[in-house]
């Protein structure tokens, strides 16, 4: 039997009129993963109803039509489930929970010929970006970059290391194509000792890659500068299709996704300065700590192993991001100019080849892998 919560029989959409789009039935309703289908239904104004075998469910009201059904262990479950699709119109059933799904994808077949689950197994779903990341760290670990470094390569990272580094990049939001991961990876390993610098780093995707690398092959501390402003954000990009995007987002909050994404892997090893690449290159020269509320304070050593240049893509900014901090990376350092292939405007390229002809004396290897260049100095430029 179909009982309604509270007496109230709701009305689910599409009841009268079997002809009518079927509903989809969210069983139980109140898992995370179930809200998250829910608001995807309710975008596509995919008709929904809410299932619970709790006497009280809080998440009942977020939906448009509700019922309860016995617990799936409860003999009455089949009968009760069965009355429910025939009389609230089901086509299909969501169900994030691995038992209940289990369960449903061997019943139903008979229960309910016709009706079907609508997400795939919940054990495959959770773990579909583990395997994922597994999958990558073989496969990179199985063909490795052949790096012609002049700083011999440490071993690598083991398996499950370079899998947790994947599958934890994976869930932080940005922009970092995977061709360029894998040989932020393998430069790491072919690293000098010192900072690593970033500038640009927004919600901290490349951040964090940068951070677990400095710890596994001990290059030495992560340096974010970014300002963190909207003002900052614009790039003047031949068509503003990225500015308009720009406008969109909050630099404020930008910030704090950041701190959100970084506290957690932490050691005193990572730290940022909120201001412009040119301010905080001279704040670099001068003080070798970094305090900030969230990180505390972070000594660094004041050169730079790995500078990763992936602020403001106008040519100003990107040439002067390049003018500011080279000057400071050691020999066998490396420097990496993201977008230098970029769709919406050709700054960092510029930049990247006046740099590359002025200083191709000083320079070991340079490749461009996804759409960043990567630079390898064989000396110093602090004397040019
Ligand atoms: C493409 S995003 C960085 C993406 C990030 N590296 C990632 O992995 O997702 C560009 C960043 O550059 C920052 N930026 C803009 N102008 C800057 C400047 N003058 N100095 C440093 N960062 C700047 C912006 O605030 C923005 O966070």
């Amino acid at each position: 039997m179909i009982i309604f919560v509270e007496g109230q029989k709701l009305n689910p959409p599409n009841k009268k009129n079997n002809s009518e789009a079927k509903s989809i039935l969210i069983f139980p309703g109140g898992m995370p993963r179930s809200l998250e289908y829910l608001q995807k239904c309710l975008r596509e104004g995919q008709s929904v109803i809410g299932a619970s075998s709790l006497a009280h469910d809080v998440s009942r009201e977020k939906y448009p039509g509700w019922l309860s059904l016995p617990f799936i262990t409860q003999p009455e479950f089949d009968q009760a489930l069965k009355r429910a699709i025939s009389e609230s119109n089901i086509g299909g059933i969501y169900s994030p929970n691995p038992v209940v799904w289990d369960y449903l994808s061997r019943a139903l077949a008979e229960l309910a010929p016709g009706v079907t689950l609508v997400n795939d197994s919940p054990v495959n779903v959770e773990l579909s970006g583990y395997r994922v990341a597994r999958n990558h760290a073989r496969s990179l670990l199985g063909s490795p970059l052949p790096l012609a470094s002049n700083v011999a390569a440490a071993p690598p990272m083991s398996e499950i290391e370079l899998a947790a580094l994947f599958r934890h990049a994976d869930v932080i939001p940005g922009m970092c194509d995977h061709e360029k991961f894998c040989v932020l990876c393998e430069i790491a390993r072919s690293s000098p000792a010192g900072d690593i610098v970033e500038i640009g780093s927004w919600w901290g995707k490349s951040a964090f890659i940068l951070s677990r690398l400095a710890r596994c092959y001990a290059i030495g501390k992560l340096l974010c500068i970014d300002p963190w402003s909207n003002a900052h954000l614009v790039q003047n990009d031949g068509k503003g299709m990225v500015d308009k995007v720009s406008a969109q987002v909050d630099a404020e909050e930008a910030l704090a996704v950041f701190e959100m994404n970084l506290l957690p892997y932490n050691a005193n090893h990572v730290n940022y300065l909120r201001m412009p690449s040119t301010d905080g290159a001279r704040h670099y020269r001068a003080h070798r700590d970094v305090t900030t509320a969230s990180f505390g304070t972070t000594r660094y050593d004041g050169r730079i192993a790995i500078l990763h240049i992936d602020g403001n893509h106008s040519y100003a900014a990107a040439k002067a991001d390049i003018a500011a901090w080279s000057g400071l990376v050691v020999a066998g350092g490396w420097i990496v100019v993201d977008d230098y292939i970029w769709p919406y405007g050709d700054g960092p390229q510029t930049a990247g080849d006046e740099f590359l002809a002025e200083h191709q004396d000083k320079i070991d290897a340079a490749f461009v892998m996804g759409s960043a260049l990567f630079l390898q100095l064989s000396a110093s430029l602090a004397t040019d």
